[in-house]
């Protein structure tokens, strides 16, 4: 594996779960990174690593243009950009779901990721070798019953990194998504619970279900998608793009 990332990153939505674990990989393999989330109160547990950090909601591009304007000016230019932010959007059927929180999850889910390589792209066509990561999910290539808003999101998602790979290729810009199975976590917690509040079960089964429900038998950690955006970033990602890479423990079927 990696061990001397020589990389100038940003990773969105990183002040905590997946994002912050994939900033920490990635410094670890020796990557400058730089961490942003939408509020300072997000960024506490960056900060206290030691990160570089910057406020930014992704699904202003206002904010998204001087997030990367500031950060390619103090990681001295960029060489890959991680689009990690993202929210769980509401669940229940879809007839009852409130049309401005369908709109927020594709704001923050698909626009951001737009607004941020859009952005990123003048710095990152100055790279000799740059990567764009994009989290994509296991809801981008399955459907999810009660999820509708964050599944849609999330297909799009693999819509943009696979036109995007052919669109930069000649840039020599890899664009690839990564798609988790449910991560062990707080944020697994909050979707099953509003799950089996959906479905009348309790929790206890709906979390039996969501344990089960990848052919390894046990929910992904937040390493195992950092050592998969740490690949696609360094050495052996070089000729990997517009790919949407399952880590989900060969997952068939969403509750
Ligand atoms: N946890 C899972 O089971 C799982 C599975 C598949 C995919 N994912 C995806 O991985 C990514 C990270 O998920 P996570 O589990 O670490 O979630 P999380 O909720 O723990 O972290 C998401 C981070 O994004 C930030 N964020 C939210 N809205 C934002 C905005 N508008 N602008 C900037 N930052 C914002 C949050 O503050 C938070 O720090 C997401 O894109 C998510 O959809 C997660």
């Amino acid at each position: 594996m990696n061990t001397n990332l020589d990389a100038r990153t940003i990773v969105t939505g990183g002040g905590s779960g997946l994002g912050l674990r994939i900033a920490q990989v990635m410094r670890e393999a020796g990557a400058t990174v730089l961490v942003s989330d939408i509020s300072d109160e997000a960024l506490g547990a960056a900060v206290e690593d030691g990160f570089a950090v910057t406020v930014c909601d992704v699904s202003d591009e206002a904010q998204v243009r001087d997030m990367i304007a500031t950060a390619a000016e103090q990681l001295g230019g960029l060489d890959v950009l991680v689009n990690n932010a993202g929210v769980a959007g509401p669940t229940g059927p879809v007839a009852d779901l409130d049309s401005q929180e369908w709109r927020r999850t594709f704001d923050v889910n698909i626009h951001g990721q737009f607004y941020c390589i859009k952005h990123a792209l003048p710095h990152l066509r100055r790279s000799s070798d740059a990567r764009i990561i994009n989290l994509s999910s296991a809801a981008g290539r399955l459907g999810m019953a009660g999820r509708s808003p964050y599944s849609a999101s999330k297909w799009a998602v693999i819509g943009l990194t696979k036109t995007l790979a052919i669109e930069l290729g000649p840039d020599g810009i890899t664009v690839n998504a990564i798609c988790p199975g449910a991560v062990d976590g707080p944020r697994i917690q909050a979707v099953i619970d509003a799950k089996a509040q959906m479905l009348d079960r309790p929790v206890e089964e709906v979390t039996a279900l969501y344990h089960g429900q990848a052919s390894l038998g046990r929910l992904v950690t937040a390493d195992d998608v950092a050592q998969a955006a740490l690949y696609l970033a360094g050495p052996g990602g070089r000729m990997i793009s517009g790919q949407a890479l399952a880590v989900d423990g060969n997952t068939e079927k969403l509750y």
